[in-house]
């Protein structure tokens, strides 16, 4: 027997106390009871984003989050800038179509992260461009992208431009990427390291996003963020809540105050480090190896190993389940998501599932020597 474990960055693993608060008669949630855990979420949401007014629940999945940013700010034939270097990237262009927006990509080598030099241009070259769009960590190709020197340089040449970043990978994994000053709009993700089941987005705007939004164009009626800001100050929200995934978030967010959000930053450095020398020293090509990102491991598997098979010898021999490749990386690369509520010993195991599971497909590897390396930075 071996255990199941979830190493895919998103859905993650959901710690036991996060798991009992939530197991408990339904709540309504127009009730007093369920108003007092909105006004703890809202808190804990302040305290871990470091961010002075409330944030916003929607009950969707972060894409949902994405379109509300753009649908409450743009309107048909507003341009918006948007760094596309992998999958979530390029997701804004895909909305900004669908919004009819003309949506103008800096395009950004797969692996690599934008570079404020790219930033500063495409600003200066659509100085009226409505928004800046950018993931914090692009989960596709796990680059961290250098958002707090992005927006400050956005910033200084164009002040009123909406800044978005997608946080849903990077949250509670790094420092946030700025203040209200640099960034307008946050967006998080519960199933990520919010270590919570999908259906929750959280997002908090800045205020001059906020003066967008009252002004902004009234385009859907559940994404209306104006809406849900005027629910919030009567203790709801305006649709039916994600309730209970809000219950597990103030769960959560008790572990994060316990941990600590250093320490937690720290621990996500940790498994990224233990990850990549482990991966390495079985022979793969680590991913973005100049902006690794702290919330998943990307690689490429040995020449003559299948990505594919290699995950599922993974999965069907160990119970370790891993993510393949997305969009062009499809088929090619296998990502070790550890995000949330992983240890050092969910990496070493992965290391070691991986190396065994190698050297019966034939790859001249010594799974023992890899996971030597890797206990290395836990040694450290
Ligand atoms: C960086 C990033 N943005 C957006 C999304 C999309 O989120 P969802 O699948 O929750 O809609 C994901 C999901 O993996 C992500 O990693």
């Amino acid at each position: 027997m071996y255990k199941e474990r979830l190493l895919t960055p998103g859905p993650t693993p959901i710690p036991q106390r996060v798991l009992q608060a939530m197991d408990l008669p339904m709540l309504h949630h127009r009730s007093d009871v369920f108003k007092k855990e909105l006004i703890k979420a809202c808190e804990g949401t302040r305290w871990l984003l470091g961010w002075d007014s409330d944030p916003i629940f929607l009950a969707c999945s972060g894409t949902g989050a994405m379109e509300a940013s753009l649908l409450n700010t743009c309107a048909p034939g507003d341009t918006i800038i948007t760094v596309n270097g992998g999958v979530f990237g390029a997701r804004w262009g895909k909305i900004a179509e669908r919004l009819q927006l003309q949506a103008k990509e800096i395009e950004v080598s797969w692996g690599s992260p934008v570079t404020v030099e790219q930033a500063q241009q495409a600003v200066l070259a659509n100085p009226h461009a409505k928004a800046f769009c950018i993931q914090h960590s692009e989960t596709s190709t796990t680059v961290l992208h250098p958002v707090a020197e992005v927006l400050c340089a956005v910033k200084a040449a164009a002040p009123k431009m909406l800044t978005i970043v997608d946080g849903i990978s990077s949250c509670a994994t790094t420092p946030f990427p700025g203040n209200p000053s640099t960034v307008d709009m946050y967006i998080a993700g519960s199933q990520k390291a919010l270590m919570l089941p999908p259906g929750l987005s959280i997002m908090v705007l800045s205020q001059l996003a906020w003066d967008s939004v009252e002004a902004g164009p009234k385009r859907s009626l559940y994404f209306d963020l104006a809406g849900e800001r005027k629910s919030l100050k009567g203790g709801e929200t305006s649709w039916t809540p994600a309730s209970t995934i809000i219950v597990g978030l103030n769960a959560a967010i008790d572990m994060f105050k316990a941990e600590g959000l250093e320490p937690i930053y720290r621990r996500h450095e940790l498994l990224s480090r233990m990850a990549r020398r482990g991966v390495r020293a079985l022979g793969c090509e680590v991913l973005a190896p100049d902006a690794p990102c702290p919330s998943v491991t990307g690689f490429v598997p040995p020449p003559s190993i299948d990505a594919d098979a290699l995950r599922s010898a993974v999965r069907s021999r160990f119970g370790i389940r891993l993510a393949g490749g997305q969009g062009k990386f499809k088929g090619k690369v296998i990502r070790i998501g550890h995000m949330g509520y992983v240890d050092p010993f969910d990496v070493t195991a992965t290391i070691s599932a991986l190396g065994l599971s190698l050297k019966s497909m034939g790859a001249p590897v010594q799974a023992g020597d890899a996971l030597a390396e890797c206990l290395k930075e836990l040694d450290a």
